[in-house]
């Protein structure tokens, strides 16, 4: 293990945020660079401006600054193949390559994957007509699932029983250049996210989250980017997580050790519990948002040291340290989101939100204006409660959440309820 790292950790959003306090947490950091980071993150580091996307930007930054370690937040700089230039100039990176990184930038490519190494997930077509689109349909059944093959953000799928809305959907994906549409089978049981910590042999698994990805209560409205989460799951069965391992991370990694492609940084495991057992629904290649912001505020074994040790193919087989205490995290949205979203309006509140116990705000879509904190995003802030059972963190969560006042927000008063 090194003396001290410094860190340049990509994205502005609440993931990067929780992952940004996290790394505070361990001593082992020395200076921590956000590009372009958010005005909640500007008191954990220094927040600079470069482009993301750019392999040469980020590989000479991280040059000039002595960077040990590149944390990628999300996937647009790892899809990119920002983290392969990085490796070039020599310098750690906690993220897949691009070749990689299209575990989650194809869902057909991860259908390949899956398949080759045997990995539990719903049968799916890949369809390139909208004949091949009707066939499946009449193969699976309803209700419908219609995903999008490339990237869309988290909003590139629909799942519906309505035959008309499905065939639009697939119909719209097809129209895109080079479009592919992957006609799944429907998948019942709850979901949830693991992430696993990889160097490209060993897997080191976080704890569970669960995510609430429909605009409103009772899982009412379009999917969005996620609208609150909470972790531990209380009701898993025993043993779960390492069947997810055994089943599902460590032969991914396998595959793609084998394909000259070896999978370094997070594995995020979508999955749904079925009637049949557990199964994929999909891979993301970066850590979860908003399950981040649940996962990492319960996390005490040092994230630097950990992500390092990924990085650089030195992940020990460990159990990690966990807090005790439950963590649930409430999203607060502008106007309009998931379809549109209003921005420019005033936040206030968070100084008091802040001061409830047990709970801290991570923003996402912020700004200063004027020297005032302005909404710019879908997805504005999030507070997090921790307490001692997911009930007890939830209504920290919502306490929180009630001292934050924006023109038009909305948030969903039902996440974490009843668990
Ligand atoms: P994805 O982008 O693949 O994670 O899909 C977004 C959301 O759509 C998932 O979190 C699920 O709620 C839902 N979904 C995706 N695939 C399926 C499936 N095969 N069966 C049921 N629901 C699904
Ligand atoms: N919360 C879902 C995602 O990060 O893709």
């Amino acid at each position: 293990m090194m003396d001290k790292v410094n860190i340049l950790l990509l994205g502005s959003g609440g993931r990067e945020h929780a992952i940004a306090r996290a790394l505070r947490r361990d001593s082992v950091v020395n200076e921590l660079f956000i590009a372009p980071g958010n005005p909640g993150m500007e008191s954990l580091g220094t927040c600079v401006s470069l482009d993301i996307t750019s392999g040469g930007d980020v590989a000479s930054f991280a040059k000039e600054h002595d960077i040990t370690l590149v944390i990628p937040g999300p996937e647009a700089p790892l899809v990119a193949g920002v983290a392969d230039a990085v490796r070039e100039v020599g310098i750690a990176v906690f993220g897949p390559g691009k070749e990689a990184a299209r575990l989650e930038g194809s869902k057909a490519f991860a259908k390949e994957v899956m398949n080759l190494a045997d990995v539990p997930t719903a049968q799916a077509y890949v369809c390139e007509s909208e004949d091949e689109v009707k066939k499946a349909f009449a193969d699976f059944g309803a209700p419908y699932v219609v995903k999008d093959d490339g990237l869309a953000a988290g909003k590139g799928v629909v799942v519906t029983s309505e035959e008309e809305e499905a065939l639009a959907h697939a119909r719209a994906c097809l129209a895109k250049e080079n479009g592919r549409v992957v006609i799944e089978e429907y998948l019942d049981g709850p979901e949830l996210s693991l992430f696993c910590i990889c160097d490209g042999v060993n897997v080191v698994p976080l704890e569970p989250a669960q995510d609430f990805k429909r605009a409103y209560d009772d899982d009412k409205g379009l999917n969005t980017g996620g609208m609150g989460a909470y972790s531990p799951l209380p009701w898993i069965p025993e043993g779960l997580v390492e069947e997810v391992v055994e089943t599902v991370a460590r032969p991914v990694v396998d595959e793609m050790a084998r394909r000259g492609a070896p999978f370094i940084g997070l594995l995020y495991c979508g999955l749904a519990l079925t009637s049949r057992g557990v199964r994929v629904i999909e891979f993301n290649v970066r850590f979860g948002d908003p399950e981040t912001q649940s996962v990492l505020a319960r996390l005490k074994t040092p994230l630097a040291s950990l992500l390092y040790s990924a990085a650089t193919g030195a992940l020990s087989p460990q159990k990690l340290e966990w807090d005790n205490n439950a963590a649930v995290t409430v999203v607060l949205a502008s106007e309009g989101y998931p379809v549109s979203s209003r921005s420019g309006d005033e936040i206030t509140g968070i100084t008091e939100a802040e001061e409830v116990l047990d709970a801290h705000v991570i923003q996402a879509g912020t700004t200063t204006k004027d020297g005032v904190l302005v909404s710019s995003g879908g997805r504005v802030l999030a507070t997090v409660g921790l307490g001692h059972s997911v009930a007890a963190a939830r209504s920290t969560a919502y306490e929180a959440l009630s001292k934050i006042h924006l023109e038009g927000s909305h948030y969903r008063s039902d996440i974490a309820k009843n668990i």
